[in-house]
């Protein structure tokens, strides 16, 4: 599986014939790595709908087909502007050809750019046995440890740049709670309240946890 990063927290999985597309805003993000126009998708999933993650989803969904799958509020917003939808809420989960995806839990707040309220949720999804947790945008909390208990992951997808979600110190507890085999920290450095020091996150979360810590600049991938 090749998880190639797209800026922000958006990230795309493939494996070649199916590209699943992760919080997919690319226009008006500085640190994007591809247009909206260009991206390839065969799924599309949310974690909630903040505009720096709905982003381009309704125009991707529409040129590609791909379904989109958000938690329930959300989900009614974009199955209304033309989008197919799946539709879960929390613990949910939703079967595809390559595999599924289940909204776990996500400590934040969200409401859509057009004024829909939802709850943000974590993404965990397996893809063709392989497993990634991506955390949305979320605070430090002690459930984290039962999605990892329950489903061991192979890739951790986490925000460290603070703010508007939890920073690199808490993130390494995060990082600990979930025992990864690999950490890929995102939702970082795209603006300035947002920048942090991903090298000093890598080094603290590869001495104190069993994680190895993996920094992909935008539009770079890493092989898991
Ligand atoms: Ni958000
Ligand atoms: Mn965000």
């Amino acid at each position: 599986m090749d998880v190639r990063f797209l800026g922000h927290a958006c990230f795309a999985l493939s494996d070649g014939a199916d590209t699943v597309l992760i919080d997919p805003f690319l226009t008006g993000n500085p640190k994007a790595a591809i247009s909206a126009d260009d991206v390839n998708a065969t799924s599309i999933l949310l974690s909630h709908g903040h505009g720096d993650h709905i982003g381009d989803t309704v125009s991707i969904a529409k040129r590609t087909g791909a379904p989109v799958t958000a938690i329930v509020e959300l989900a009614g917003e974009l199955g209304e502007e033309g989008v197919d939808v799946r539709d879960p809420n929390l613990g949910g989960t939703v079967k595809f050809d390559w595999g599924w995806v289940k909204l776990v839990p996500a400590w934040h707040t969200s409401t859509t750019p057009k004024g829909t309220v939802n709850t943000p949720a974590g993404l965990l999804i397996n893809f063709y046995d392989k497993v990634v947790y991506h955390l949305g945008d979320t605070s430090l909390f002690s459930d984290m440890t039962l999605v990892g208990k329950r489903h061991p992951i192979d890739v951790a997808l986490v925000p460290i740049g603070g703010h508007y979600t939890m920073d690199r110190l808490d993130a390494v507890d995060a990082a600990d709670l979930i025992g990864a085999k690999t950490v890929i920290p995102c939702h970082y450095d795209t603006f300035p309240l947002i920048e942090t020091d991903a090298q000093a996150f890598k080094s603290e979360v590869e001495s104190s946890t069993r994680s190895d810590v993996v920094l992909l600049d935008p539009g770079q991938t890493h092989t898991a």
